[in-house]
């Protein structure tokens, strides 16, 4: 009942579940055919947003005790509106003063950098997505089974990928004295874009940046030089995947040295190296294309002495 009257969802997170709850985003508006706001928890904190009892606040975070995001939550409770939180850490904080939460159960981050969770918290919201659009009527019982059974084919299509890694790393070692990685990507594949430069920069110690595809013509693209490593998460909805290979094109032009991460199908003339991640549906792809960023990132880490 709730969720047939609500008029909006504000997602809340910090860092890497800021990055889960921008996916989050272009799925359940997608999907569910509501609006969706993400925003840091840091900055919603020490503003007045606008919310009422009819708008739906999903807070994401890994530890569930993450301040910014916890006081966050607390300053949406203010208005009314209730708390729906997706977590990892059994009975922490942010769950606790939520209605209601989904755990994802991914097992401790051991090394501290978020990344099983990641693509956890990315599951746990396309399901949000898909039940609201389903309690709403947005997408029909055809729609709804097909998203699942694409669900559950994907921790295969992540073994997959897993077993076909190698060529990954040792690529990954031809960029180890680079002063810059850049990352761009379009749709869901911008903020896979900047979730790679994030673990680049946590693990490897690098500068590293993300980009939206479109954006590139407005500044970025001044960063690149010869030999710049950029690399590309290519869409698979053929519009978005003829602006993302003009993408290619332009930085290729300008000397960069573009490594593609592209679905089974999706031919990138101006790549310079290809990953090649199994074909899912448009919104899903972020779950697989995070994979070789992950990778990228921990080879780096290795590769450049760290511990
Ligand atoms: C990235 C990372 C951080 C966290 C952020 C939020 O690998 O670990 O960016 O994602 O500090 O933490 P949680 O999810 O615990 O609220």
């Amino acid at each position: 009942k709730e969720i047939s009257a609500l008029t909006k969802i504000v997602i809340l997170a910090c860092g890497t579940a800021y990055h889960a709850g921008l996916i989050a985003k272009y799925a359940i508006e997608e999907w569910a055919k509501i609006s969706v706001d993400v925003e840091l928890a840091s900055e919603f904190r020490y503003r007045n947003p606008i919310l009422d009892k009819n708008s739906l606040v999903i807070a994401i975070s890994q530890s569930g005790e993450t301040m910014d995001t916890l006081m966050a939550l607390r300053h949406a409770k203010e208005f009314g509106c209730k708390v729906l939180s997706i977590c990892n850490t059994n009975s922490s904080t942010i769950p606790r003063e939520s209605d209601a939460v989904l755990y994802t159960h991914a097992g401790p981050e051991i090394a501290v950098a978020s990344t099983k969770a990641f693509l956890t918290q990315v599951v746990a919201a396309y399901l949000i997505g898909l039940a609201i659009a389903q309690i709403r009527g947005a997408l029909d019982e055809e729609q709804v089974a097909n998203q699942y059974s694409q669900l559950q084919e994907l921790p295969a299509k992540i073994e997959q990928i897993l077993e076909t890694v190698e060529p990954l790393r040792t690529l990954t070692r031809e960029f180890t004295n680079s002063s810059s990685v850049l990352f761009l990507g379009r749709n869901v594949g911008y903020p896979v874009a900047l979730e790679g430069a994030l673990k680049l920069k946590e693990l490897a110690y690098m500068h590293a940046e993300g980009f939206a595809g479109g954006e590139l013509k407005h500044g970025p693209i001044a960063l690149i030089d010869k030999g710049t490593p950029l690399i590309a998460i290519m869409p698979i909805d053929p519009l978005l995947n003829e602006k993302m290979n003009s993408n290619v094109q332009e930085v290729k032009a300008r000397g960069a040295n573009v490594i593609a991460i592209a679905p089974e199908g999706i031919n990138v003339p101006g790549a310079t190296h290809l990953i090649r991640i199994p074909e899912t549906s448009p919104i899903l792809l972020p779950i697989l294309a995070t994979i070789p960023l992950q990778v990228f990132a921990y080879e780096m880490a290795v590769t450049r002495g760290n511990d």
